[in-house]
Formats: C-alpha cells, structure tokens, sequence
C-alpha cells in the first residue's frame, strides 16, 4: 500500500459548501436511469427504491419528469410524500407549465426541490430549441425566477454544458444564479469530454464564476466513453460539490456515473481524494440488487463493485495471494460494500428466529409479519436445495418485494415435455391464477421457454414479443438459484422488465414473464384511471433526449 500521500490537485473551496469535503450524492436513477430501455418502474417500485435510496444515504433523489404523464407525476408525488431525509427533486424544462407541474409533484415532500434545465450548446440551440443565445439568456432567467417564487431550492442544469461555447455558458449561469438558483449543475450530456478539458472547462467557470455563498456546483456525467467516473472525479476536484449519479450506472445510452463506483472511489483514495459522502457503503449492493430485481436488468458480469466477478479470483496466483492476505488483490472488502459471503448459512431445519437473525446480520431489518411471509418460501427453497446461501437469501427477499406491487396472475403450474429432432420442440401445459380462478392453455414452442411462454400469451391474450433473455446463476452448483431477467415488448410497442428466479430455469422464466405482463396490464390500469386531459398524453418533445 502506497504512503499516504498529499492531494495532488487542491481541491478548492468552491460550491460554497458548509464543509468543504462533503460531496452531495444526486441519485437519478429514478430518473435519468429510467429512461435506459427496459428500466422503466412504476410507481409502487419507485416509492421502494426511493425508501431503499434514503437508507443508502443519498442527498438527494430525482424521482422523476413530472410533466412527461399523469403516472410519472404521481410517481414523483408518492416517493415525495415517501421519502424524509433526503431531498426530492423532480425535473421540468423551461416551460412554465413544466416547472408548475413539477412543483405540484414535489411541493408534499419534506426537501423538495425543483430542477429545471435547457440547453446551452449551439447545436441545441439551433436544431431543437430553434433560438438565439439572446433568446436563450431570457428564458433562463424567466425559468429560474418562476421556480424561485414556488420552491427555494432550485437547481437549473445547462444541458449539454460541456459542448456550449464556455463564455456564453458562464454567463448563463451568472444569470441562473442572479435569479436565485440554488444549484448550478453542468452536465455533459452526451459523454464528449475528457478528464484534462474537463479541468480545464471547471477551472475556467470558476475563475469566471465568484463563489457565492449558498450555490452548489455540480457535474452531470454521461458514460459514452467510459469516462463518467473520471470526469466526476475531476470536477470534485476543481471544486464541484454534488455530483449526479445512478445505481449500476443505468441512463442514456452507456449509462450515467454509477454512484456506487464514484463513492467506492472517495472511499478507497481517501488518501488522495480528500472528499467525504454521506452514502452507507454497506447498503450499495442491497440497493443494486433491488433495482436489478425490480427492472429486470442484469448487471454486466464484470462490473465494477457489484458484478457477479467484481470480487472474485480465478487465477490461481490471485487465489493464492488473496487466501494468505486479502490486501495482495483486494483494494476493497465485498462487506464493506454490503456484498454477502459465500457461506452456507441455513437449511431447512433452522427455524423464523434463525432466519431473522441472519438477515439482520445482512442489514435487512424485518418485522415477524415480513419474516413469515418470506418463511414458507425458505422452507420450500431449503427442501429442494441442500445448501442455502446469503445470496440466495437476498434473492429470496428481491423476489418477495419485486412482487409487492399488485399481480394479476400468477403462476400456479406448469408441465413441459421437450425432444430434440420433432416439430415442435416443446409443448408445455400452464396453469394461471387469476384470483380464485385458474386457466389452462397449452402452448408450443421451439424450446421449454418458448412454449411456456406461448401458453402464457394463450391465457392472458397478448401478443408479445421477447426482446431480451438471460439466465444468470445466483450461486454455484447444480442446485444453485437460476435468476432471469427479460424484456417483453407488447403490440402496443410498451417494453416491461420481469425478473424471477427459482430452481427450476424454465419456472424462472414463466414467472419473470407473468411479472412483465402483470406489470404491463397494470399500466393499462393506470391509463384508463388517469384524468382524461392527460390520457394518452405523449411525452413532451425532446423529453427522450436529456
Ligand atoms: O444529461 C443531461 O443533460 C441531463 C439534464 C437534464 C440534467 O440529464
Ligand atoms: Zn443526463
């Protein structure tokens, strides 16, 4: 381990901040990460991830768009009535329209804030805003003001920040924050920078820019070059105190800064980065696996912190070195991240008592009504699996939890029968629960999957189409927990996640589907509920593209 060693670049006391170490966690998983295709939540998850992301200790959330439709505002209001702690910021464009309407969404929360953005590049400027810079300064100080008048803590962000032309970019600002903005936040939106102009693009606003007493600045990183984490790091630096982020990275494109790797990163340099979060790093991978669990998107095998392979050592050399002294290959523990042991921990003979205790010592605190309707399915696990380990414990939980929202079908059987050679493959009889009736179909299919999947679509009368598929195991061995992730697209083009995981892959698999249809059927609910003024609304223009 290197000697401790001095900051090579002082970070200033800018951002006004009371400590000046302390970095602001922006979490907009709930928003920027949303719109990662097949990340879509509705509105019972996002209240259970906002909770989950207020115990991980995150400044502030960005729940949502609130004028993208009624579900995404009501959304935004749940997780702001929800959540206590942190602060809960909902976005809006310039319009006063947005901006009234993210206020009405955000004003029931204890923090709220409001955030509102426009673009200051030319290239916005002219093909999609179609205005002048003179123009541009006008409605940013007419934006700021309006959201002033209605919330104190408001954070105006200047799309595409780092492809502006840097003079015009730091008068806009000064305007933003003459008007009263809280927060200065300058993104870079499509992941163009690099670290070294990106130092030079901070010190450059802060030499243009005084310190003013009560304005944070903050960086918005996207990952399109791999670099979000680096140019978050640089702006620290420079003297930016919040930072935006997201769990595993999600958002736009290739993603946004993934909090979890930016806090490990302080965490870990401390001795070079002399930066402090507020975030419990022990609830980093429970909050991953949540969100995982909840979209049903997996995270890449080799991700950094919460990968499958993040902690893992196959080369014998490694191994070798890691068994005599951790610290030879390991920069981090996995516990320090909330990572569960590979241990055996429990079988079928342990009793609600044990089962509680270990799941304190994960740091998941549950009630007795919690740990009974988690118990059943333990012992149902532990009867048909020998060995029962903290990962499949956790799944356990993701599973009950990712099913805590309303369900309109369930699975209640299935037989498959399959042969190599015949036409076709696979034939699979499904039984689904409605309430108290269940209806039969049978299906077939190239394969199991694609036959149950078939007498599924039979039953509820969908036309779906499978978009993607994967199969992970949870931990090792035959036995182990299959886990699936999918993502179905319904004729009406709506794309819904399912996750499941069980034993048996193709169970795994029929329940995951039954959880993208029930969520699918649920947002139809949601619709024909919805207010007619906004039925149907499309989201605005240029909303995808943020
Ligand atoms: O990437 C971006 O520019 C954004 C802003 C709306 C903050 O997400
Ligand atoms: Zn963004």
């Amino acid at each position: 381990m290197p000697a401790k060693r001095a900051a090579k670049s002082k970070p200033a006391p800018r951002g006004a901040s009371k400590s000046k170490d302390k970095i602001r966690i922006f979490d907009t998983t709930l928003r920027d990460g949303e719109q990662s295709p097949g990340c879509a939540m509705d509105r019972f998850q996002k209240v259970q991830l906002g909770l989950q992301l207020e115990k991980l200790g995150v400044d502030i959330i960005e729940a949502g768009f609130p004028i993208a439709s009624n579900d995404e505002f009501e959304a935004v209001r749940d997780v702001a009535k929800a959540v206590k702690k942190s602060t809960v910021a909902g976005l809006s464009r310039s319009a006063r329209e947005d901006i009234d309407r993210c206020w009405e969404a955000v004003r029931h929360a204890k923090k709220p804030r409001i955030h509102t953005f426009i673009a200051t590049s030319d290239i916005h400027l002219k093909y999609k805003l179609k205005m002048n810079r003179a123009e541009l300064l006008k409605e940013v100080a007419a934006s700021v003001r309006h959201a002033r008048k209605l919330c104190k803590d408001v954070e105006w962000s200047a799309e595409d920040a780092t492809r502006s032309d840097w003079d015009f970019l730091a008068e806009s600002v000064k305007i933003a924050i003459a008007e009263g903005a809280t927060t200065i936040n300058l993104p870079d939106t499509v992941g163009y920078t690099v670290p070294t102009e990106f130092r030079q693009f901070w010190e450059n606003i802060f030499e243009k820019i005084p310190a003013y007493e009560g304005v944070v600045f903050s960086a918005h990183c996207h990952n399109d070059l791999g670099l979000a984490i680096a140019n978050s790091i640089v702006a620290v630096e420079c003297g930016v105190r919040q930072v935006e982020c997201t769990i595993n990275g999600i958002g736009e494109r290739a993603g946004n800064a993934s909090l979890e790797e930016f806090v490990m990163a302080l965490h870990t340099r401390r001795d070079i980065l002399d930066f402090k979060s507020g975030v419990k790093s022990k609830e980093i991978y429970p909050t991953s696996r949540l969100l995982t669990s909840m979209t049903g998107v997996p995270v890449q095998q080799n991700k950094a912190i919460v990968g499958k392979n993040a902690f893992a050592h196959e080369a014998g050399i490694h191994q070798h070195g890691v068994i005599s002294k951790a610290i030879t290959y390991e920069i981090m523990t996995p516990q320090s991240v909330g990572r569960p042991s590979n241990t055996l921990v429990l079988g079928k003979h342990s009793g609600r008592a044990g089962l509680r205790q270990r799941y304190e010592q994960l740091g998941f605190k549950m009630n007795r009504e919690a740990i009974s309707a988690i118990y059943l399915r333990f012992i149902e696990l532990a009867d048909r699996k020998k060995e029962i380990y903290d990962e499949d414990l956790i799944a356990l939980l993701q599973e009950n939890r990712a099913g805590a929202g309303e369900s309109y079908y369930e699975l209640d059987a299935l037989q498959v029968t399959s042969s190599t050679g015949t036409k076709p493959g696979s034939m699979a009889t499904v039984h689904l629960r409605e309430g108290e009736e269940v209806q039969t179909k049978v299906g077939k299919g190239n394969g199991p999957v694609d036959a149950v999947l078939d007498a599924i679509n039979l039953i509820v009368g969908n036309r779906s189409r499978l978009v993607d598929f994967s199969v992970n195991s949870v931990t090792q061995g035959r036995d182990a927990l299959a886990e699936v992730n999918l993502l179905v697209e319904f004729e009406d083009g709506a794309q819904m996640a399912g996750h499941s995981t069980s034993l048996d892959t193709v169970e795994a698999a029929a329940k995951a589907f039954v959880a993208a249809v029930n969520k699918y059927k649920l947002t139809q609910e949601m619709k024909k509920k919805a207010p007619k003024s906004r039925k149907g609304k499309k989201p605005p223009e240029g909303l995808r593209g943020v």
